[in-house]
């Protein structure tokens, strides 16, 4: 029996609280197949951690989670600390640190899950956004000149890298080739107004389709893509975009699928050098923090992303259990109309999944 290792950071707000839920759906999953275990080790590391130690993690804290096979984060960032240094201080550091280049963001509407979109179903809503995780616009580049002086400035550089903007294209083409898909690839960029970043990324995107020219190709602005999302979500099958450009239609990717409580995400570091993280899409939440009302779906459906990559499996009993859930419209958090707890919508996973593995 393989044992893997995870490293779990709960984080802060409902991070905690949904974590709890996606490790008693991550066993029971395990404990059903029999022939898989996991191993945890929690981190105390967040907000609550900065106010005491002046950290948002250990000084060592890379080297202790080099080690692990894969990191389960909940979310980071409260208001009792300023979320630039929160989330540069965890979350991002993470990320860039452990060259987790791909974010890979699924937004998948499930039968049954409530969508914004008059006359769109679940055939419509079915694409996946490959990110890039690790520079662009959150490069940190920048700084301030003549604080708090009438003449202060705020600079912020984006920077794009050959090496890593290629790998992201060569990843982006390859999943549209592997899914059972549309096999289209669609490119999300800014190049009328960002005449170097843009342009730098758009040349990197063609040169990289003549490589895979099996895989229909198109490069729409992102302005334009947010208004697609909404009138053609069916056009779309797998979308290519900068750290900054990929989070922000994300969230609107979240909106489609019934909301931030369904979207989930894992930071791929594809060639293994370095551990990988999975982390639902949404934050910690603050207005429902502590009242045990937050959906797990997200982070539960983030822990199957995780499976699928350390096992190379997809774990579809998961998602076929939320489904069920879903379906029958019971055991649901007040987002989705219902009056469950976050914990006993967790139970009501595991207790679905118990009949569709053993059946
Ligand atoms: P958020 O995602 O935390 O919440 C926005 C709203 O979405 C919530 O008020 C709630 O209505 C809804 N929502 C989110 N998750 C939900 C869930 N599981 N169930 C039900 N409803 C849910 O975004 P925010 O309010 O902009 O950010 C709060 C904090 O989290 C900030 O500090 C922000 O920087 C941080 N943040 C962290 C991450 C991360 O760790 N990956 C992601 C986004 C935001
Ligand atoms: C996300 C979040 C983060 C991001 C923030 C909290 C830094 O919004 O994971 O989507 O922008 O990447
Ligand atoms: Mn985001």
């Amino acid at each position: 029996m393989k044992t893997y290792k995870i490293a779990v950071i709960p984080g802060d707000g409902i991070g905690g609280e949904v974590m709890t839920e996606g490790i008693k759906v991550l066993d029971c999953y395990a404990s059903l197949k029999g022939n898989i275990k996991f191993a945890y080790e929690t981190f105390p590391w967040g907000c609550e951690y900065y106010l005491k130690t002046g950290k948002m993690m250990d000084d060592d804290g890379l080297e202790k989670l080099k080690k692990f096979d894969a990191i389960l984060l909940g979310a980071v960032g409260f208001p009792n600390v300023p979320d630039h240094i929160s989330l540069h201080g965890l979350l991002i550091n993470i990320r860039q640190s452990f060259n987790q280049y791909i974010n890979l963001r699924p937004v998948k509407l499930l039968p049954g899950a409530p969508c914004p979109l008059k006359g769109k179903g679940p055939q419509d809503i079915d694409f996946v956004v490959v990110r890039e995780n690790v520079e662009g616009e959150y490069s940190g580049v920048g700084g301030i000149r003549f604080p708090d002086k009438p003449e202060e400035i705020a600079l912020q550089t984006s920077v794009f890298t050959r090496k890593n903007t290629e790998k992201v294209m060569e990843y982006a083409f390859q999943l549209a080739e592997e899914r059972n898909g549309k096999r289209k690839l669609t490119n999300v960029t800014k190049s009328n107004a960002l005449n170097y970043s843009m342009v730098f990324w758009d040349k990197i995107f063609n040169e990289t389709a003549l490589k895979h020219q099996d895989i229909q190709t198109e490069t729409i602005h992102v302005d334009a893509i947010t208004m697609y999302f909404i009138q053609k979500p069916e056009a779309y099958d797998v979308l290519v975009a900068s750290n900054l450009f990929g989070d922000i239609i994300t969230d609107l990717g979240a909106a489609l699928q019934g909301g931030l409580g369904f979207a989930a995400s894992g930071n791929l570091n594809p060639e293994g050098e370095y551990p990988s993280m999975f982390e639902p899409v949404h934050g910690s939440a603050p207005v429902l923090a502590g009242k045990g009302v937050a959906n797990p779906i997200a982070m539960v459906w983030t822990v199957k992303m995780m499976l699928d990559f350390l096992l190379k499996v997809e774990a579809d009993e998961i998602i076929t259990a939320v489904t069920q859930l879903l379906q029958e419209g019971e055991s649901l958090t007040p987002d989705l109309g219902g009056t469950a707890t976050t914990q006993e919508v967790g139970d009501a996973i595991c207790g679905k999944l118990a009949k569709l593995i053993k059946a």
